[in-house]
């Protein structure tokens, strides 16, 4: 993978974790393979990828929680690898908190500081500070089994970062809670690494997530990195189709290539003939070799009339499948007989006039060329 502009800045920045070529393999299976990448420090990233792609096996390997089978890691310069785990100055959040129930908030936040023999006095002001930090000044004498889920995490939080760590690591620690105090947390997070400044490298599934919390998103698949991006291009650029997909709701249409030229596309979807960009690297799009368009839900307009459609280059009429209202968009599943009975999905937003086609209606949908990005197929795919 060449190296990003993102990268090639991040590499003048001081670095804070360096992975290098890193493998975990058991038996013939890779959970990780041939794994690169540098943080700066004070940087927020977020390794994003679906359950089983290797996001815990490499944030452990990261912690020092085993070796990896080929590569190597450095944090602040040193080889993980000759720091014992206890010698690490690594703060910690998991989605299990591990706190001790019936100890009080302020015995909890405490005790990284008691292991680490720190005297009286400057415990009581640290464990004062963090809380207030987490927005739980007061709640020191709180037992853990009294408190919500969301203090619960503070009080977590609290502890992973009250012994000043060099790097905060974030295994899915929002993962058990509602969507509203998921939400709430997520910027939470954000202000508390904004204020402190610690490196911090978060795990999740949720893309939302990775977008809002997040300096830099690396996308993981199957054990291998597909993409290291700042979250608005690994939105707006993906670099490949696994990307397309997993981020955003997209919407593909499949078929073989009839040109090429510098980086648009054109290929061949039932009846019609699409264009497209090529932004990715991946397989090569080759005339007559099959492509996927990438579209997303919110990049197709839909429209009762051409002039509601207004200049863009490709319309189709269609008949809305299914409508549903999610409050402040509608979505539309749309199909589309001249690109071959394809169902395409739309987002709506249309907060003046509050426009809701129903199923069974016909209606026109179109986007711009610019929008789809064309990715090749592999040859399994097809
Ligand atoms: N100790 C292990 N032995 C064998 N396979 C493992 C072990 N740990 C993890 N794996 C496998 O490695 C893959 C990645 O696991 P994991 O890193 O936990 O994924 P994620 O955190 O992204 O859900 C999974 O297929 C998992 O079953
Ligand atoms: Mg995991």
């Amino acid at each position: 993978m060449n190296l990003s502009k993102g990268e090639r800045e991040g590499a003048a920045a001081e670095v804070a974790v360096s992975v290098k070529n890193v493998g975990m393999r058991y038996g013939d299976f890779y959970a990780v393979r041939d794994a690169s990448f540098d943080l700066p420090k004070g940087k927020f990233l977020t390794i994003l990828g679906p359950s089983g792609s290797g996001k815990t096996t490499l944030l452990r390997l990261i912690a020092g929680f085993g070796q990896p089978t080929s590569g190597e890691i450095f944090i602040g310069g040193q080889p993980v690898s000759a720091v014992p785990p206890h010698k690490r100055v690594i703060g910690m959040v998991f989605q299990k908190l591990a706190l001790f129930p019936h100890m009080t908030a302020a015995q909890n936040v405490a005790f990284p500081l008691k292991m680490r023999r720190r005297d009286a006095r400057t415990i009581a002001d640290q464990v004062e500070r963090y809380l207030d930090l987490v927005k739980l000044g007061g709640f020191d004498s709180r037992r853990i089994h009294e408190m919500s889920g969301g203090q619960q995490q503070r009080v977590a939080i609290a502890r992973a970062l009250v012994f000043e760590p060099d790097l905060l690591l974030l295994d899915e620690p929002l993962a058990a809670l509602d969507v509203k105090l998921r939400e709430e947390m997520q910027l939470e997070f954000r202000r508390i690494q904004k204020e402190l400044g610690v490196t911090t490298i978060n795990v999740t599934h949720d893309q939302r997530e990775a977008l809002v919390v997040s300096d830099e998103v690396i996308v993981m698949n199957d054990g291998v990195i597909q993409q290291r991006a700042k979250p608005v291009n690994a939105y707006r650029t993906p670099e490949n189709a696994f990307v397309a997909n997993f981020i955003g709701v997209t919407n593909f249409l499949a078929g073989p290539v009839s040109s090429v030229s510098a980086n648009e596309v054109a290929f061949r979807c039932a009846a019609r003939e699409l264009r497209g960009v090529s932004v990715g690297s991946g397989p090569a799009i080759e005339v007559g070799a099959s492509c996927s368009g990438a579209i997303r839900a919110e990049q197709i307009r839909i429209a009762a009339t051409p002039d509601r459609l207004g200049t863009l280059a490709f319309q189709f009429a269609g008949e809305v499948i299914d409508a549903i209202f999610e409050g402040e968009r509608m979505v539309y599943e749309v199909n589309v007989a001249e690109l071959g009975g394809v169902s395409l999905r739309v987002f709506d937003h249309d907060p003046i006039g509050h426009t809701q086609f129903l199923p069974g209606e016909r209606v026109l949908v179109g986007w711009n060329p610019k929008d789809m990005h064309v990715f090749g197929n592999n040859h399994s795919q097809n």
